[in-house]
């Protein structure tokens, strides 16, 4: 009885020995496991005896992970490039003002460098923006407001909505400038043609009702006004012609036909055709080309249309016993075009305002012009990849060059 009891105390001891030792080894190689996921995630040891299990479920866990990982990472790199491409102005505040996100646009709206950690009012600086975003801090809606910055020369909308998680909020800042300065073109312009017909027309009513009250029967007075009734009718269609060309070409229909052209057979051509005008007016015409230009890659039916307006405009402000000059020659690896004239010149005040439509320096000096036609040529020149520019000594002549590349 005794040696059995001895014999269970025994083995009783080496069983729990076995058992604490077992505990022992297993604890020690989790520890350093656990410390390997810390240290070395992407290097786990896989022979891993009595814990497969643990460890593969690590693995498959971490594989999830960094499969998500990486969809996260791409989603927020798209979004990142959506927000440095946008052109308009993204801003996130948090909920005491403190602007923690600016992309690009925002920067380049407000013009800062820097703008994180600052708050909006300082970002802004327009009393009317940071109320709009305070009327949103306060009532938790969304918020918009439209302000002219005149110093700025800005036109700026706001929305301001409000961040649901953060307390913070989100503002979006479009620039409408150019929308508002096309408004304005646009309203101008239909001010301007309503502005060019009624002058025309009420020549041509006074002239009818005169013809009315007895002056068609007259044999001098009778034929005289008919004649000027003649050129009224003709400035009209001028007019409607060169508009309609003007909106043809600003609208991007008309198509360039384009084909190799030696210079000198374009400045020629346009030459010939405005030779008989020129001589009527008592000017001379000299072409001035070199032979070896590079050829151009141009419409030459309207590039010719170009050079016509410039001759006729140099015919008509030039007084008899002066001259008009055609000139080419080769300019930043292009070819440069120009018509000078000894006419009357243009001020300096008015250089760059001649390409504007309906543009003319003195209406009562002009007498037939509608203005369109310099502005017509700076949108063909500029269809060619072109610039056009004036130069001009008032009272000595003017000169207008355009350069086409290659
Ligand atoms: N060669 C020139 N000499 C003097 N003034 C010019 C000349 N070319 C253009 N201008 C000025 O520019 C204005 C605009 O020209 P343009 O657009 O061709 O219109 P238009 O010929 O119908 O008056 C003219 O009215 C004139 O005042
Ligand atoms: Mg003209």
């Amino acid at each position: 009885m005794n040696s059995f009891l001895w014999v269970s105390v025994v083995v009783l001891f080496i069983a729990a020995a076995w058992f604490a030792w077992r505990y022992y080894d297993l604890k020690k190689r989790m520890n350093s496991y656990a410390s390997l996921v810390r240290a070395q995630p992407n290097n786990l040891p896989t022979d891993l005896k009595d814990l497969e299990t643990l460890s593969n479920s690590i693995a498959s866990l971490k594989a999830d992970f960094e499969i998500r990982l990486s969809n996260l990472d791409s989603q927020s790199a798209r979004l990142s490039t959506v927000l440095e491409q946008l052109t308009d102005g993204v801003l996130i505040a948090d909920a005491q003002g403190q602007v923690q996100f600016a992309n690009p646009a925002a920067c380049k709206l407000f013009d800062t460098n820097d703008p994180l950690d600052h708050s909006v009012a300082e970002i802004v600086r327009n009393h009317q923006l940071i109320e709009a975003w305070r009327r949103c801090q306060q009532t938790r809606e969304t918020q918009s407001e439209s302000v002219e910055l005149p110093i700025r020369r800005q036109f700026l909308q706001l929305i301001v909505i409000p961040d649901t998680h953060e307390g913070g909020s989100l503002l979006l800042v479009q620039d409408l400038t150019r929308v508002r300065r096309l408004e304005t073109v646009r309203r101008d312009f239909i001010s301007n043609v309503s502005h060019e017909l009624r002058t025309p027309l009420a020549s041509l009513k006074a002239l009818t009702e005169t013809l009315q009250n007895g002056a068609l029967s007259d044999p001098q007075a009778g034929p005289r006004f008919l004649g000027r009734i003649t050129t009224e009718v003709d400035a009209l269609t001028q007019m409607a012609q060169e508009l309609l060309d003007l909106s043809r070409i600003e609208s991007g229909q008309v198509e360039l036909i384009r084909a190799l052209l030696e210079p000198k057979k374009l400045l020629s051509s346009a030459a010939d055709r405005m030779k008989m005008q020129a001589e009527r007016a008592g000017l001379k015409l000299t072409v001035m080309c070199a032979d070896n230009l590079p050829m151009i890659n141009v419409d030459k039916s309207r590039l010719e249309q170009v050079l016509v307006n410039l001759i006729h405009n140099s015919v008509k402000f030039t007084k008899p016993g002066g001259e008009i000059f055609l000139e080419a020659a080769p300019a930043n690896g292009g070819v440069r075009c120009a018509v000078r004239d000894t006419g009357s010149g243009i001020p300096a005040e008015s250089l760059s305002r001649i390409f504007e439509r309906f543009y003319r320096v003195d209406r009562s000096r002009t007498g037939s012009g509608t203005g369109l036609g310099l502005s017509i040529s700076k949108h063909i020149v500029e269809a060619h990849e072109g610039k056009i520019w004036a130069e001009s000594e008032e009272g000595k002549g003017c000169a207008i060059y355009f350069e086409i590349p290659v």
